[in-house]
């Protein structure tokens, strides 16, 4: 679902952020990224929902080249991923449904198609009863489960999250991590990025370390 191969990325200024990467992630696994600030977390995530491109070597996700996609492919490939940040990028003036409306709209889903796919993503996420509140009006979990919501609404079979649980605290932590669990449950390939190493542990999932740039298996 994910592979890396030889894949090198340098940013200008010959900022080495991965160096010869070697990854693979099967479709429905649950994988950690763990590594100190600074070893190449973001940048391997960036590549791979295709918002940068490797410098050399090859990032195939879902079936496409990313390398060689042409640029009107990758809304198709978009489709395919979901993506969840640690500060939640929730947009703020509008409420809670819309923002887990909007991947459906992108994607040309009639209104009542889109009205009952966010209840039932709402519930899932336990929050049928905010859906016309504004981000500002939830706490901080509530909104990272909004935007797990809208990250996987249009049902990705890969969902990435960087740092999901960065600005929560143990106890909101723990719930976004069973909630990651329960898309992972369904079917979807979840790659998540942290920093919090007891949470990794309790977990029991595998482990994939990278500083440096320089990947390997924990
Ligand atoms: N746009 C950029 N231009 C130049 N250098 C960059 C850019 N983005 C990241 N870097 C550098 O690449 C390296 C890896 O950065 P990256 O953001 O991937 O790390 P990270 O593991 O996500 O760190 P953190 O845990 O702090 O989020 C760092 O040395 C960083 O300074
Ligand atoms: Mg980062």
């Amino acid at each position: 679902m994910i592979q890396f191969q030889h894949t090198y990325k340098t940013y200008v200024g010959d900022v080495c952020a991965l160096k010869d990467v070697n990854l693979n992630i099967d479709k429905g696994e649950f994988v950690f990224l763990t590594g100190p600030s600074g070893a190449g977390k973001t940048t391997l995530f960036k590549l791979i929902s295709a918002f940068d491109k490797a410098t050399s070597g090859s990032v195939k996700v879902a079936g496409y080249d990313l390398n060689r996609v042409k640029p009107t492919e990758i809304p198709y490939f978009r489709r395919r991923i979901g993506v969840v940040y640690q500060d939640f990028k929730l947009l703020k003036n509008r409420t809670v449904f819309e923002n887990v409306a909007i991947p459906l709209e992108v994607l040309g889903f009639k209104p009542t198609v889109i009205e009952s796919r966010v209840a039932e993503i709402l519930s899932r996420v336990s929050l049928s009863n905010k859906k016309m509140s504004f981000p500002e009006q939830l706490s901080g979990g509530e909104q990272q489960r909004v935007a797990i919501a809208r990250a996987v609404v249009h049902q990705p079979g890969v969902l990435i999250a960087d740092e999901p649980t960065g600005n929560l605290d143990p106890t909101l932590s723990e719930e976004i991590m069973d909630l990651l669990e329960s898309v992972n449950a369904q079917g979807t390939t979840v790659f998540v990025a942290t920093h919090d190493h007891s949470m990794v542990q309790r977990r029991n999932k595998r482990v994939i370390e990278i500083d440096g740039g320089e990947v390997g298996e924990a």
